[in-house]
Order: structure tokens, then sequence, then C-alpha cells
């Protein structure tokens, strides 16, 4: 794929961006951010609500190549010009004029959209082709949440250079919000990085990148897995610090009656190649059921499934969701087991994995790897595409969909909550291919 990098004339200082994210509340923060090509003292950042941008932020930094400015006191739903400068471009030519919009005010029911795309592992042109998708199947989405390793390796520079480059058309106008991946951050070194290039509004950047933020009735709850690079001696669950800040947010936003949605990149429930260790059961379900989350969210297996736990509780249960279908390459391994060394944890038969129609899959019976419980009770659809997902927030009802690369839509899944936490399910909606 031929890839246009966007604008980089004599008089373009960026390497990246600029790309946008939210502070705490999507209403009245955003953080702009961009990459310039050398370091440099003194850049600035000029918005406002007109196209002249008439207001000013400054930086005042060490010489840095990462800019990063955090725009504050914002009007909700209300759409910002800005555009990124420095003291020479004024002799070399104007920047171009950005624009994005604010959320709604923290807890108000008006209806949004935002996308989740996991393990993009950018490269050849597989980011732009996702982004294209969204734009195109889900032109209301306003931010997309990343569920980790949108790098191969985030330690090489490279890597990140063409994650953003992909993101050329989209990152001036699309909100990313990000969660560690075991690729992007797998020691330190790796995840400094990390948290140099995402500013989100981290709780203790020094134990992990783990935040939270607000958009209209719905808290994002997003968890570091990697523990601020330190994956292998966690094997993927969070520290006692994540556990216990986890705990205070789910007891307030469980209270204020705002729909929970939880992001971490290791798998809680797969039928893909990682396997699903009793160690995440044991550390979360009892913390997610007590407080009635909404949707769980992650990656790490590269491709698409649904769990539905907890169906027949009175709350209406948690949708658990593997969405590492956004680029990296499809799990394989459990349709063909000649392509691992050992049997996989479940073989598929084909590209779909439906519990209902097919039954329980064979493959390797370790034990503590598969978990037939929540496969038998809980299994709703899994599928090997490549894709994003996108929900439809109207309210106490969400609609999910995950559409293909090519514009397919695989899957479509609709649920309502009432009160504290969500009613039974409408009729599920699933497309088949
Ligand atoms: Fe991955
Ligand atoms: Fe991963």
């Amino acid at each position: 794929m031929n890839i246009d990098y966007g604008w980089r004339g004599p008089g373009d200082f960026r390497r990246w961006g600029p790309y946008l994210s939210f502070g705490n509340s999507a209403a009245t923060e955003m953080r702009v951010s961009w990459q310039s090509k050398f370091h440099s003292m003194t850049q600035w950042i000029q918005y406002g609500e007109t196209k002249d941008c008439p207001l000013r932020c400054d930086e005042d930094v060490f010489p840095t190549c990462m800019h990063s400015f955090s725009l504050t006191s914002l009007k909700p739903n209300t759409r910002y010009y800005y555009r990124i400068s420095r003291p020479e471009d004024l002799q070399v030519e104007p920047q171009p004029v950005y624009s994005f919009m604010t959320g709604p005010p923290d807890g108000s029911p008006v209806p949004f959209e935002f996308s989740i795309a996991g393990d993009i592992h950018a490269s050849g042109g597989n980011a732009r082709a996702l982004f294209t998708s969204i734009r195109t199947n889900a032109p209301k989405a306003h931010f997309v949440v990343t569920a980790g390793d949108c790098v191969d390796h985030g330690g090489h520079e490279e890597r990140w250079n063409e994650f953003f480059w992909e993101l050329v058309p989209f990152s001036s106008e699309f909100i990313l919000m990000n969660a560690t991946g075991n690729h992007d951050t797998d020691h330190a070194e790796t995840y400094a990085h990390f948290i140099n290039t995402f500013h989100h509004p981290y709780v203790n950047p020094k134990k992990g990148a783990y935040y939270h933020f607000i958009y209209g009735n719905a808290v994002f709850i997003v968890l570091d897995s990697t523990n601020a690079g330190q994956t292998a001696a966690t094997q993927g669950v969070v520290s006692d610090e994540q556990m216990e800040w986890l705990e205070k947010v789910l007891n307030l936003y469980a209270l204020k009656d705002y729909w929970i949605f939880l992001f971490m990149h290791h798998p809680m429930y797969t039928t893909g190649d990682t396997g699903m260790m009793d160690i995440y059961e044991l550390a979360y379900r009892d913390l997610f059921d007590n407080h009635h989350v909404d949707g769980v969210f992650f990656g790490h297996d590269h491709h698409f499934e649904v769990f539905w736990v907890g169906k027949d509780q009175p709350w209406g249960g948690t949708h658990y969701c593997l969405v590492g279908n956004g680029g990296g390459n499809l799990g394989l391994f459990n349709m063909d087991p000649k392509l691992q060394p050992k049997p996989p944890n479940y073989l598929w038969k084909g590209r779909t994995y439906i519990y209902e129609r097919d039954g329980l899959l064979g493959g390797n019976v370790e034990k503590g790897i598969r978990n037939d419980a929540i496969v038998t009770s809980s299994h709703v659809y899994g599928i090997m595409e490549y894709g994003f997902t996108h929900f439809v927030i109207n309210g106490d009802q969400c609609e999910m969909r995950m559409w293909g690369l090519q514009n397919q839509l695989y899957f479509h899944d609709a649920f309502n909550r009432t009160g504290h936490g969500k009613s039974f399910h409408k009729p599920l909606h699933r497309q088949e291919f």
C-alpha cells in the first residue's frame, strides 16, 4: 500500500501528530500532542472557538521532541479550533488549523458513539485501513480506545513512526485513548516511551498507566496489565495499587449509575492462543460482578470474541469482549494446530466459533488454560476477521457492532440497562458470515 504520510514540507517541524486525548473529563479538558523532528525549547498552541484561534497556551520545558498541551476549562459540546506552532514558523509559513469537539457534560445521558481497536500492530498500512473503516462505518465515533499493542515493538522508534504516520489523516480529529500492551510496554524503557507518547490522566505512572475518564453517562476505566513494563513478572494481573484504586472508582461510579466500561490488554476470557488463566477470574470476577460492570474489553489474542457472563443475574451480567482483531496477524493457531508446537486450547472448525452451534471444541486440555464452564454458560460469538468494534450509547441503551476492513458488519448486539445495572438483553442480532 502506498501511504501518504501527510504534509511534511519545509515548514513542517512535526514528525508525528497532532493527536488528541481527553483528560479525566471529556467535557472540559483536551490534550493536544505531537512530536517534532528536532529538539526545541519553545512551542505553543493557539486555540479557541473561532478559526483565528485567539487563545494561546505556551510550553516552557527543557528541549524535547515530545510536546503535549493540556487545554482545560473548556466548554462541553463545543467545537474548538487549534493550531500548533513555534516562533520560527512565523517567518516560514502558517501552520494548518485543526479542530476537535469536547464531550457532553459529565453525567449527561445524551447519545454518543465510540469505537474500540485492539492489537493494531501498525505495519504496512493496516492502521490506516482500520481507521478508514472507522471513518466510513462509524463516522460519528467521537473517540477510539485502543486495547494495547498499537505497535509490534514499543522500543523501536520506527514502529511508532509508522503508527502515527498511518494515522495522519485521522489523528488531528479522532480522540485516542490507549491501554498498554505487552508489545508496547514489555519493559521499563518501552513503558517510559509509552507514557511520554500518550499523556493520559494517569493516577500514578510510576506504578502503571492506569486511569479513568468520563464521557457523558459512562466511565471508562483503563488498567495497565503490564504494570509499568513488568508483564513477565505479573502475568498480566494488575498490582495491588491498581486493584485498590479500581475498587474505589468502581464504587464511586456504580453508585452514580454510570455505564461502566473497562479496558485492559490481557484477556480474561478467550478461546484463542493465550488461554484463560484461572488467576484472572480469581482476581477480577467478583469485583466486576459486585459493581455491575457493563463491558470489559481486552486484546492480546488476535481475533474477535464475545462472552456474556452472568446473563441470568437480575442486573444483566457483563459483556466480556476480546477485541484483538485490529491488525496484528489473526490467531490462526486455533484453526491449524500444525502452526504451533503444542495443541491449541480450543480448536476452531473454521473462521467462526459459536458454542451453541459448535459445542465445546477439542484441543489442549491443560488445566488452568481452558475454562469450559465459562464457554458453556457464556460464549456468544467468535470470528477470525480484522476489524473494529463500535458502540452507540443512547441513555440506557447500547448497540455494539463489529465492522470489518471492507465494511462488512460481522456482529451486532443490543442491550439495555435500567437503574442499577442492565436489564435482560433484547434478542441478539448476530450477523454470521
Ligand atoms: Fe497483540
Ligand atoms: Fe499482546
